[in-house]
């Protein structure tokens, strides 16, 4: 006999946005080809304009990935091998391995249990003599509070960067992420809220020297033509992605629209549901909802309960960066990092995207209530 059969509901569904932009898309890598520029071009410059812009900032530098941007960045504020840097540990590996990659230190800031973000009463425990930055994470779409942070960081003179990776569009305080710190690195891995077809990725800063830095750290450290003064990276942004980012650029704010409106959807109905806690957003936050993430304390379970209905769910992070065998030099133990820790077994993201429809939010959150009832 055939068991039950379900409608899948994928996490993410970029064929569903591809379908309403492909005829753009088409036109604007037909336009790339045409020229047969394919790195470091005009469509590149207009890009970094044009994030610049969006993020409330004077530069954006366009690079190879999200990861080079923390990279370069880091490098440009000056972090080398030997010094701490601080950091939520419950985050992508890629904002903690940016730091080893230069010889530096990772040092763990817990993050708070509401939001996910770094706690900023947790900084000054963590800091010593040899801190040289701070990495905040815009976990999700949720932009941290950044007002103590920036305020401990002026206090100890330390350069903060904001790794606005998933959090691109979103504000604090009527400020755009990107805009708050030193600099910030954005992401444009394909599966981000505004995603390339490909790796790429961009620094912004208000700060012209960071900008230049990370222009010549980009490649090679060259200041002028086949002339280095330092080491350097070959990280540039090729032409055909940034044409494409121009074109779903223009797509964004609906996008983000979209996003939150199904946010909202969730919200309304989970919010019938004992067991389950939607995210918050901050009075002063505009959250993007890169993911819509909820807490639940059987979430295992739940994970296989939605997956054998066909409902796409993810658990990020499901290892802090403390406890990851990359770190186990630091020696770290479970217990150090609480709040991390317990996130970590008890978060899930459910489906998001701009084109999820309303009956399938229904169906998934149908099936939440049916797991919490057993
Ligand atoms: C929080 C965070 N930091 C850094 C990165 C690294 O970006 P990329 O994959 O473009 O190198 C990502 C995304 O993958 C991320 O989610």
């Amino acid at each position: 006999m055939a068991g039950p059969s379900f409608e899948a509901v994928p996490q993410l569904d970029l064929a569903a946005q591809y379908a309403s932009i492909g005829g753009e898309i088409r036109t604007a890598v037909e336009r790339v080809m045409a020229s047969q520029q394919f790195v470091l071009g005009g469509e590149g410059v207009a890009l970094e304009e044009e994030i610049a812009k969006l993020s409330g900032v004077s530069h954006g530098v366009g690079l190879a990935s999200g990861t080079d941007a923390l990279i370069l960045s880091l490098r440009a504020c000056g972090v080398q091998a030997g010094d701490e840097v601080l950091l939520p540990p419950f985050t992508f590996v890629a904002t903690g391995s940016a730091v080893s990659a230069l010889g530096a230190k990772p040092v763990f800031v817990d993050i708070r249990p509401d939001t996910y973000n770094m706690d900023a009463s947790e900084l000054e425990r963590r800091v010593t003599s040899r801190t040289r930055a701070i990495v905040v994470v815009h976990l999700y779409g949720l932009a941290a509070d950044m007002d103590p942070i920036m305020a401990f960081a002026k206090a100890h003179k330390l350069p903060v960067i904001e790794d606005n990776a998933q959090a691109i569009g979103a504000s604090y305080k009527g400020r755009p992420t990107g805009s708050i710190g030193d600099a910030a690195c954005i992401s444009f891995y394909p599966t981000k809220n505004l995603g390339a077809y490909g790796d790429a990725g961009m620094v912004v800063t208000n700060s012209p020297q960071i900008a230049e830095r990370v222009r010549t750290l980009r490649n090679h450290g060259q200041t002028a033509k086949y002339l280095s003064t330092e080491p350097g990276w070959n990280s540039r942004l090729d032409e055909m992605q940034a044409a494409i980012l121009r074109v779903k650029l223009r797509h964004l704010s609906d996008w983000q629209r979209a996003r939150q409106s199904n946010a909202a959807e969730y919200t309304r109905l989970l919010n019938h549901i004992p067991g389950v806690m939607p995210p918050i957003t901050p009075d002063g936050f505009e959250h993007v909802f890169h993911q819509y993430t909820i807490r639940v304390e059987r979430r295992d379970a739940l994970q296989q309960f939605l997956s054998a209905r066909k409902i796409g769910n993810t658990v990020y992070y499901p290892h802090p960066l403390h406890l990851q065998p990359l770190y186990a030099s630091l020696g770290h133990k479970p217990g150090d990092f609480p709040h991390a820790e317990r996130a970590a077994q008890e978060v899930l993201s459910l489906p998001m995207y701009p084109e999820l429809r309303k009956e399938q939010i229904a169906r998934v959150v149908d099936a939440i209530a049916e797991f919490l009832k057993c």
